[in-house]
């Protein structure tokens, strides 16, 4: 296997050609929770592959042997090479990656640290996550900045054209989630990254579905901030994301919590802030799951991503194409381009119910609240829907197990 710096390259064979097809036997091999269960939440967790559980494990019973600081200071490579997989997954230098407990925090750190002012304006989309969307509220009501809604193109995507008709010097960030939680579409990021680029104006992209999904590079891209996730489709350990920096933005950002790893104490009345990325980043951390997130990446790029990209969303559109044949059922997602996230409801069965009819069945679903989707869901008239979500480790066979073990209509 050979690994390019910089780039998502994922693996090349021997004559270095790109590999096109997803090995899924192997996929399954390497992921033992495929034995026990129909795994259709990967939006919510994916089931990681048994080398990231080995990593944490591993390291946990060093910690208990040796002592945690102890454990720490011999990891100390390997926790560096965290930052440069990290790095490698999504074409950034380590000094440009915190890794932090979760997509949130991460988002959170890089949106707190804007210092915006009364008129300052903020650009998102209705498809924008929920727990985002309420920092940015948080955020008006306490500046004055105010947010405006971008309009949702024919197919819900952000409407490029709009954006760029409204980005002048008064705005301050555009806000992007890359791929909803609760629905289907996959939003134009580099497009989005073309004409914030040509304004000048910083792009924050949360790409806490997209990465383990499809191929990211912040430099095709265009974004000069971007949040993620370890458990989802990066199949890492709970508890784990990361946020991406980019090098001459850094240092204009204010974190709104510092404590010692983040800045230094030089002087009895002044303190200095790190010029890198971790200064998102707080001193304690969880060890053991940074290492297993550093492991999900390192897996990552052992898969060619167009062709995990490929898989996921195939399976997604064959489950679209299955469901929809069923009486009573609706599929709900829109979008030009789809992701592996599958919504859908039966007619005169609650999304929790459908839920629960299919956990006993082992099949593991979620649903999507429409209270954490107001503008997205709710926005559409939408109720609760059913979140189904496909991997590359998963196979046909299961999407026909869904349909047959989905409760009728009523
Ligand atoms: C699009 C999107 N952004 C952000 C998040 C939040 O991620 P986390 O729970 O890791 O903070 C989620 C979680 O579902 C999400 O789907």
């Amino acid at each position: 296997m050979q690994r390019r710096t910089g780039r998502f390259r994922g693996r090349t064979d021997d004559q270095g050609a790109a590999i096109t097809t997803v090995d899924v036997d192997r996929a399954r091999r390497e992921t033992p929770g495929c034995a026990t269960v129909t795994h259709l939440n990967n939006a919510g967790a994916a089931l990681p592959p048994a080398v990231v559980t080995e990593t944490v494990i591993a390291y946990t019973q060093r910690e208990s042997l040796i002592g945690g600081y102890e454990a720490a200071a011999e990891a100390a490579d390997e926790v560096e090479g965290v930052y440069r997989s990290i790095g490698r997954l999504i074409g950034a230098d380590p000094d440009e990656i915190a890794v932090v407990e979760n997509a949130t925090r991460a988002w959170d750190m890089a949106f707190y640290g804007f210092g915006f002012q009364p008129g300052d304006r903020i650009l998102t989309t209705r498809a924008e996550y929920a727990s985002n969307v309420i920092a940015l509220l948080q955020v008006a009501r306490r500046t004055g900045a105010v947010v405006e809604l971008v309009d949702d193109d024919e197919y819900g995507q952000i409407d490029v054209a709009d954006l760029a008709r409204r980005l002048d010097d008064t705005v301050k960030l555009v806000a992007l989630t890359h791929v909803p939680s609760s629905g289907g579409l996959v939003n134009p990021a580099a497009e989005v990254g073309k004409v914030t680029r040509a304004a000048g104006v910083p792009f924050l992209l949360d790409a806490c579905q997209s990465v383990g999904q499809l191929p990211i590079d912040v430099a095709e891209i265009g974004c000069d901030l971007l949040s993620a996730t370890g458990r989802k489709f990066l199949r890492g350990p709970r508890g784990t994301g990361f946020l991406y920096a980019r090098r001459d933005l850094v240092q204009r950002l204010e974190p709104p919590l510092l404590d010692l790893h983040a800045a230094s104490w030089p002087a009895p009345d002044r303190y200095e802030i790190r010029p890198d990325a971790r200064r998102f980043e707080t001193w304690e951390t969880n060890y053991a799951t940074k290492l297993g997130l550093g492991a999900a990446a390192d897996y990552a790029l052992t898969w060619n991503f167009p062709a995990i990209t490929n898989r996921i969303a195939t399976l997604a559109a064959a489950l679209r194409d299955r469901l929809r044949e069923l009486p009573g059922v609706a599929v709900h997602d829109r979008g030009d381009r789809l992701s592996g996230i599958v919504t859908f409801t039966v007619d005169g069965v609650d999304a929790a119910e459908v839920k629960r009819v299919l956990g006993g069945a082992g099949i593991n679903t979620s649903t999507s609240s429409a209270d954490y989707a107001q503008w997205h869901l709710k926005g559409r008239g939408l109720p609760d829907v059913v979140r189904a979500s496909t991997h590359y480790y998963n196979t046909e066979a299961e999407l026909d197990l869904l349909c047959r073990q989905l409760p009728r209509s009523r």
